[in-house]
This record gives C-alpha cells, structure tokens and sequence, in this order.
C-alpha cells in the first residue's frame, strides 16, 4: 500500500540487536521513505504497510543499509541523494543509508508491473487467468534483479536480507557475482502456490534455482514452505530435498527453510482508547458522516483483485435482502488503496468493485443512511487506526491473501471494545488465529451473509471471548517475534 504516505509512526522498540552483522544490507523493492515534488518544495513520506516501517526500525538502531527502487519523482534530485543515489534518513545510527535504485520507465513497467506483478503475485495467489506471460517481462525481471544483486556488498562477515517476490533471482546473481561466502536470508511474504500452478510458470526453474542460492528462504506458514519443497523436489531433479528437515542440498548449498509469520507491531501501538479523540479520525469520521452509534462492519484493503472486495459486497447485498430488520442497523465501511492502478486488470476490479458499491447503496439506500460508506481517498496512520478502533465486525474476505495483517490489526486495535473477526479460510491469518475468528469462505455467499448477520447477533460474552483468544495467538506471533527469529537465524548463520 505504498501509494499513500502515514504520519510519523513511532519506531519499533530496539532489538536484541547486539549480534547483528557488521555489514547488514535489507533488499526490498518497496523504500521505506519516498521524496516527490509538491508544489515547488520536496515531501518526504513513509509508504504504508507495517512492514517498511518495521525494518526502518531495525535499521534506525543498528545502522546498515537499505537497497530498494526509488520510485519518488524526486527521489534523485540532487538536495535529497549523494551522487551515488544514497539518502541518509535523519532520524536513526549515523550508519544507516538508503540505496536506490534508479529503474527507468521501462523496467517499472516490465519488472514492476510487468513480471512482479502480472505473473509471480496472480501466480502465487492461484488468480492465473490475470498471468500475462509477455517476453518482455521476464527479460526486465531478470536485468532488474541483476541490478538489486550488483549493488550488494558481498562482505563474507555480512547478511543480506531479501524481502519478497520481487527479487527472486538476487541470490543467484550475488553468487554468481563472488558473493559465496555472504549470509544471504530470503523472505517470502506472499503465498507459494501448489505445485501444479508452479509448474506452468515458463520460468519455473530459473526461479528455483535463484531461491535455492539463499541459505534460507523463509515463509509465513508451515503450507508454504513445504509447497515450496515440493516444488523444488519436483521440478528441480538435481536437488536433494530432506522434508523432515526442510532443506534442499544443490548445487554445494544447503538451504534451509523455515516458518516465521510478520506480526503485529505489539509494542509500538497506542492504547486504542487514545484514538477517540484523535483530531485527523474525528474529521474523517465527520466527513465520512460514519454514525459509530450504529454496528459498523469494517474492512480495509488495498484495492486488488485478491482482496475479495466483490464477494463481500455480494454477501452484504444477500444480508440486506433476507434480513431487511438489519437496514439501517448495520453499515459497512470500505476503506480501499489504489494499488498498481497501471495494470489493466487492477483498473477494471477498481471499476467493478465501485459498481457493485453503487448498486448496494442504490438497492438499499434510504433517507438518512447508506449500507456502504466507500473511502477511497488517503488517511494518515492514526485516522487509519481511529477507523479499526471504531469497527464492530472486522471483515476480511480475501480470495488468497499471504497472511493479511489488516486482519491481526482489527483485532489488536479492539483491544478495549472487542471487535468481531468475519476471517477468510484462505489468508495465512487464518492458520494463526485458530479459534477466534468466525472464518468465511468469500467464494460461498450465503454462508459469509449468515456469518455477517452471527456477528452482528454475538453476545458480548462469546465476542471477548472470541476476542481472547485471537490476542493470545496476535502476541505470540508479533511483529518482534519475527524480528528476532531473523536475528537469531543470522546469528547462527555466522556462527
Ligand atoms: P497487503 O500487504 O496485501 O496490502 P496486508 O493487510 O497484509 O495487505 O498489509 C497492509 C498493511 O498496510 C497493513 O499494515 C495496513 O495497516 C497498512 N495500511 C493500509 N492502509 C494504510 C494507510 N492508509 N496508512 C497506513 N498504513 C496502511
Ligand atoms: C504485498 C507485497 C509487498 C508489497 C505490498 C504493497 O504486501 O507482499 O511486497 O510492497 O503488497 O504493494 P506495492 O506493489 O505497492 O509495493
């Protein structure tokens, strides 16, 4: 969700940082901050999502550097970055630097929307009829990569950290490129498909191959990683897969994978009370003319095809249908990113999902209320987490979702006034809140309305308790959980 910039969030507490490497490098293609021109000054913005802002925590206490594709307009100019591109965030270790990348117009196109974004992240969430194989793509995917890869300092002492889908081929390049003894740590923060969608990927093995130069690959859930090794054990013959032991020996490599899922930021967040009065939310709220007297269904998602935005209209539309007493009772407020809006299929679900909004509120609308209040426009941080802490029923209906943090941060932002989790069985979320959520298949209609209207009619005493124990799994699995699973795995890397 990086099109939209947050207020200052307050940094992730330290780490057991002490053995973090000398020379420790972060690999995304999202940067954690972003220059543009407005109106004749430079802005500065953090793009959202919890992840960038957590390892800019990281690395605003340890020092180390970031290497990412700047995508700010006015992330080159030259009052902003030293002549080798390198920005120096204020705030942090002296030692901490930015690295951007400068990716013409046609590499974003064919690396970024193009490959990225048009074959691995439909592939992997099993959406195949959005894969567009266009040559182009792959030949963008590849130079790109290579790119990521030349910029990495190959210290043998050092960890590389390489995050995401994006850059599935740096490991190879860095190897290949005498980056042998470097400790090289991939995470994949998106599904891994079954092998037989892998399988009609044209790149399949080149892919693997570049994975398999990692020393460990990393996923969010236990189904990922071992769709992950059957792939390898499948399609990759030279490769020795021991199951039991998830690694795969190839090519004189052992990796090694392992299961560590992104959180949520327990210790950073305020105490959701302090949100009421929060002056940005209050103003929305006002804008938005959103009536928190009335039960509020809440769902936030960037405005992608996965996220199941139609399905959950087509559920709210039946609810309306069969229990007209909910009209005016139960609202539902949609707050949507543009996301990737160069894609043709992104465009089209941004206009299909508007439609079947319109034609919700035209069916149902009456003198003083609207079933679904849309917000497709930019809210800073707080008034983001004013909207979670204002929901009664979270609803989360993707039709394929890696984990889906917007889900753990519904519950954790209720954490005074429980909230009802509607979690589709088909979010890696899912896997770790075990008992709490009602869970939802966005595919079955009539069955997510009922589970619309059970949460609308739960007692108090089943929603805390349901409540209780979605906190429980959420501490367990937060987001310095992960952090330091990282740390101890580089730490044992270089022992
Ligand atoms: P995805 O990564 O596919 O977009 P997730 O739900 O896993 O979906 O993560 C989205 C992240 O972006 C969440 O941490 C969410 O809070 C954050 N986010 C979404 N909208 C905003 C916003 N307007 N401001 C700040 N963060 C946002
Ligand atoms: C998912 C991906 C991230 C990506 C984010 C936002 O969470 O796993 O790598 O950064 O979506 O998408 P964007 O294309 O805007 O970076």
């Amino acid at each position: 969700m990086s099109d939209e910039p947050t207020a200052e969030t307050p940094a992730s507490p330290p780490l057991s940082t002490g053995d973090i490497p000398e020379t420790f490098q972060i690999l995304s293609n999202r940067e954690p901050y972003e220059h543009t021109y407005d109106n004749g000054d430079i802005a500065v913005s953090k793009p959202t999502g919890g992840l960038t802002t957590a390892l800019d925590g990281v690395l605003q206490e340890t020092g180390g550097a970031w290497i990412a594709w700047g995508s700010g307009d006015a992330d080159f100019d030259p009052s902003v970055v030293t002549d080798g591109n390198e920005f120096r965030p204020a705030a942090g270790h002296d030692d901490y630097v930015l690295h951007r990348l400068d990716l013409s117009k046609r590499e974003v196109r064919e690396y970024y929307y193009g490959y990225s974004n048009q074959v691995l992240w439909p592939l992997c969430h099993l959406e195949t009829e959005h894969v567009v194989y266009d040559e182009s793509f792959w030949t963008a995917y590849s130079a790109v990569n290579e790119r990521f890869g030349e910029t990495v300092s190959t210290d043998p002492d050092g960890v590389v950290w390489i995050q995401d889908y994006h850059l599935a081929l740096v490991p190879r390049v860095v190897r290949d490129g005498g980056g042998d003894a470097v400790t090289l740590v991939h995470f994949w923060h998106i599904p891994w498909p079954p092998v037989e969608t892998f399988e009609t990927c044209p790149q399949r093995r080149a892919l693997l191959d570049g994975l398999l130069a990692n020393d460990a690959v990393g996923f969010h859930i236990e189904r990922y990683r071992e769709r992950f090794l059957e792939c390898v054990a499948e399609l990759v013959p030279s490769a020795a897969v021991e199951t039991d032991a998830g690694t795969v020996r190839y090519d004189g490599r052992v990796t090694e994978t392992y299961v560590a899922p992104v959180g949520v930021d327990v210790r950073a967040s305020a105490p959701p009370d302090e949100l009421r009065s929060n002056p940005g939310w209050q103003r929305k709220k006002a804008a938005y003319d959103i009536d928190t007297s009335k039960t509020l269904a809440v769902g936030v998602d960037r405005l992608d095809y996965t996220k199941g935005l139609v399905e959950k209209l087509a559920a709210l539309e039946r609810v309306f249908e069969r229990h007209p007493e909910l009209r005016e009772e139960l609202t539902l407020v949609q707050k949507v990113t543009k996301s990737r809006e160069r894609i043709p299929s992104y465009r089209r679900y941004d206009q299909r999902v508007l439609e079947r909004v319109e034609a919700v509120n035209a069916r149902f609308r009456t003198d003083g209320w609207q079933p679904v209040i849309y917000i497709n426009e930019r809210f800073d941080r707080e008034s983001l987490r004013g909207l979670l802490r204002a929901a009664d029923i979270g609803a989360v209906a993707s039709r394929r979702d890696g984990l889906n943090l917007v889900a753990e941060e519904l519950v954790y932002g209720t954490r005074d006034d429980p909230a009802v989790l509607l979690l589709s069985e088909f979010t890696g979320a899912a896997e770790l809140l075990t008992d709490g959520p009602v869970r939802i298949n966005p595919f079955d209609t009539r069955a997510f309305a009922e589970a619309i209207v059970r949460a609308v009619e739960m007692d108090d005493e089943e929603r805390r308790h349901r409540h209780d124990q979605m906190l429980d799994d959420i501490e367990r699995h937060s987001l310095h959980r992960w952090l330091d699973t990282h740390v101890d795995l580089f730490t044992r890397r270089l022992d």
